[in-house]
């Protein structure tokens, strides 16, 4: 038996970082935003053990990959003497504050839990997914969605119609950051690290309201200060897609994506090619409708 599951990208529309607990994770309040970009799991029952090949070599293939840990929590959990091998086809950048990893952990767990019956409720997998990654709750459920706590306490949001008929470029340079690293380097800018509560929701607010214009002015990402600070080219990005026409632009998670929203199609790809144009062909460069991801099989939240 096998099942072909689709795994999609998130953008932060904010990532709000409120200080350090004293368990080293960040309190934080961020809004979580679905893309349709995926990644694309095959998995296959096998007799015993976990097997994971991906066309990506710039992966873990062992214990350490999302997949085969969130494969491995599942089994353990379950208590299911079965085995898996799991195909993973990377289109979302690595490294990028995407959630590629993330999202292929969870629509593993989602997958698995399909495959043998649904032996997992809601709430089993959501703290499973929790151990594996703070970002894995949202994935389990692919909705709009307001993140507290380190990110794993979340809550869907209706969809934000102001958002579906826009447009998404979203840029990366072909390098990596890594989180645990962004999140030190925080250190450095106490009064970003201390964040204050409140504007996730203002902007929730203002993305009902659908003023446009001032949800565009109140995207925002603590991490930018340690990241934009090492990897200045992603200022440069940023206020290249400014100046070309974007409405809004912001880093993703801990970067290094930065995405844009843009009016319509033929403007996104103006923009795109205008950006490829400045900045070369090393960057990697996507657009897509800000439209909410269907996914091809039901979400815990669904
Ligand atoms: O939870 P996840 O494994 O994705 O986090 C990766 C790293 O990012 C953690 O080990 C931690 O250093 C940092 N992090 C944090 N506070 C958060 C989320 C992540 O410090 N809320």
């Amino acid at each position: 038996m096998s099942l072909r599951v689709q795994a999609p990208c998130k953008i932060n529309l904010i990532l709000n970082i409120l200080g350090r607990r004293p368990d080293g994770y960040h309190e934080l309040e961020t809004v979580i935003y679905p893309v349709a970009l995926f990644d694309e799991l095959q998995i296959e029952i096998a007799e015993h053990g976990i097997g994971f090949s991906c066309d990506n070599p710039g992966l873990p293939q062992g214990p350490s990959n999302l997949v085969v840990r969130a494969a491995q929590a599942f089994f353990d959990r379950t208590g299911i003497k079965a085995g898996v091998h799991i195909q993973l086809r990377k289109q979302i950048p690595i490294g990028a504050g995407l959630g590629g990893g993330s999202s292929d952990a969870a629509h593993t767990l989602l997958g698995l839990n399909k495959l043998f019956g649904k032996p997992l409720s809601a709430e089993s997998l959501t703290e499973l997914g929790a151990s594996i990654g703070s970002d894995v709750p949202f994935f389990l459920g692919c909705r709009p969605a307001l993140a507290t706590g380190r990110g794993e306490q979340i809550k869907p949001l209706k969809p934000f119609n102001i958002l579906e008929g826009l447009w998404l470029l979203l840029v990366y340079p072909g390098f990596g950051v890594s989180t645990a690293w962004a999140y030190r380097a925080l250190q450095r800018y106490p009064a970003v690290l201390n964040g204050t509560a409140g504007r996730a929701e203002e902007l929730i607010d203002l993305l009902y309201a659908g003023d446009l214009i001032a949800a565009m002015d109140h995207l925002y990402n603590s991490l930018e200060a340690p990241v934009l600070a090492k990897f200045p080219i992603l200022r440069l990005y940023k206020e290249f897609l400014r100046a070309e026409g974007a409405m809004g632009t912001m880093m993703s998670g801990s970067g290094a994506a930065v995405f844009a929203f843009i009016n319509d199609p033929d403007s996104a790809e103006q923009i795109r090619k205008q950006f490829v144009k400045k900045f070369g062909t090393t960057p990697w460069t996507y657009t897509v409708q800000a439209r909410l991801p269907k996914t091809g099989h039901s979400g815990l939240h669904a």
